[in-house]
């Protein structure tokens, strides 16, 4: 069958158009379309502006079906007969309400004017099948029994959690953050420095430009929350704020101070992530860990995942499919209607779910 997936939950606009056989247990996918496009206007403003995103998604959603449309060589024209497209698939939480609506109206509009049914999408789900798809051409998901239980970090712009699958679509958070995500504190703290948003690529270069000069001059020395406590959760407030007391004692940032604290902070987010991951591990013995969300696109936390847990058992995003994109929306949408057709709703019942949990 065709689907077609729609992300508009942040930032980024999104449609897919995909091909996909098989079911549950023997999914496989072809990209017929991919597009993507990141608004870029939030950059100057340290963070994504809601009303300023939803309008670029409506500017956005029109050009982006034309063009995935046209990739896929379906003629608009013959969309309204059958086989063309099956299928809509889309985000409707977690996110910034206004976003999602503008996606969830538009997957409307085309579901009538197609006379197609739509899956709604929790786009933490999203990431986690992103795991298994490929960014270009064909690939398989495998969701065989001898792949489970399996662990989940998702870390993004707003949310951290450890999640334990047991099976496709059954989750139990076992581990959350307590206050901001870990994509939050490093586009805040990249802010602190003076960088733009989104600031964990910029934090992130940093740091590595900081590992390579062994000579520290400023010492900074950040607290690694919530090691002592007896749970899975994080919390990452209080980090935020020493850095900013750090920051407070030196008299000007310039790149070396740049560097230098950005390595730290890395190198303190990434031990409270590995140190986390690791009791869940423990205690629940999992047979692959997940790593994905923005914040996935680290590298030097995936190399220190890669080393503490063995390369084979975690498994990662291409870094073209890191940040949001319908790609893992379609996939995601497709795996649900799989597993139970009844999924597929009458519009009406979709709404916008701004905090909708796995
Ligand atoms: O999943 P995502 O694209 O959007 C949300 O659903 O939030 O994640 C965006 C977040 C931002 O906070 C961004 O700074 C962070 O992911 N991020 C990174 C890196 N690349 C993106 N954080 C650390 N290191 C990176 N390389
Ligand atoms: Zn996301």
């Amino acid at each position: 069958m065709k689907i077609l997936a729609i992300e508009t939950s942040c930032d980024d606009t999104s449609i897919t158009i995909l091909e996909a056989k098989g079911g549950l247990k023997n999914a496989s996918f072809k990209i017929l379309a991919h597009t993507l496009n990141s608004q870029s206007i939030h950059k100057a403003y340290g963070g994504v502006f809601p009303a300023m995103a939803k309008k670029e998604h409506i500017k956005n959603l029109p050009l982006l079906l034309k063009e995935a449309l046209k990739k896929a060589k379906i003629p608009e024209e013959k969309l309204t007969q059958k086989n063309h497209i099956d299928l809509i698939t889309v985000t409707y939480g977690p996110g910034l309400e206004p976003c999602l609506w503008t996606g969830i109206t538009f997957a409307k509009e085309l579901s009538e004017k197609w006379n197609i049914p739509i899956v709604p999408v929790n786009h933490m789900e999203g990431h986690i099948v992103s795991v298994f798809a490929k960014s270009k051409g064909t690939f398989k998901v495998d969701l065989s029994e001898k792949k489970f239980p399996m662990l989940t970090l998702l870390v993004s712009g707003g949310h951290t959690e450890i999640v334990l699958i047991k099976n496709f679509g059954e989750y139990e958070i076992i581990g959350k953050t307590l206050d901001d995500a870990v994509g939050e504190a490093f586009d805040k703290v990249a802010r602190m420095l003076g960088l733009e948003y989104p600031g964990g690529p910029k934090i992130s270069k940093l740091a590595e430009e900081g590992r390579k000069d062994i000579k520290t001059k400023y010492n900074f020395n950040l607290p690694r929350p919530m090691l002592k406590s007896p749970n899975l959760d994080f919390s990452f407030a209080g980090l935020k704020t020493a850095v900013l007391y750090s920051l407070k004692k030196i008299p000007k940032i310039n790149i070396a101070v740049q560097r230098e604290l950005a390595m730290e902070f890395e190198n303190a987010v990434t031990d409270t992530l590995v140190y986390k991951l690791k009791k869940a591990d423990e205690i629940y013995h999992t047979k692959n860990i997940i790593i994905a969300g923005g914040v996935s696109a680290n590298k030097h936390i995936q190399k220190v995942l890669k080393k503490v847990f063995g390369k084979d058992k975690i498994l990662l995003p291409e870094k073209k499919l890191t940040g949001d994109n319908a790609l893992m929306i379609g996939v995601a949408g497709y795996l649900q209607y799989a597993k139970n057709p009844d999924k597929a709703t009458a519009m009406k019942e979709i709404k916008a779910t701004g905090n909708l949990c796995l």
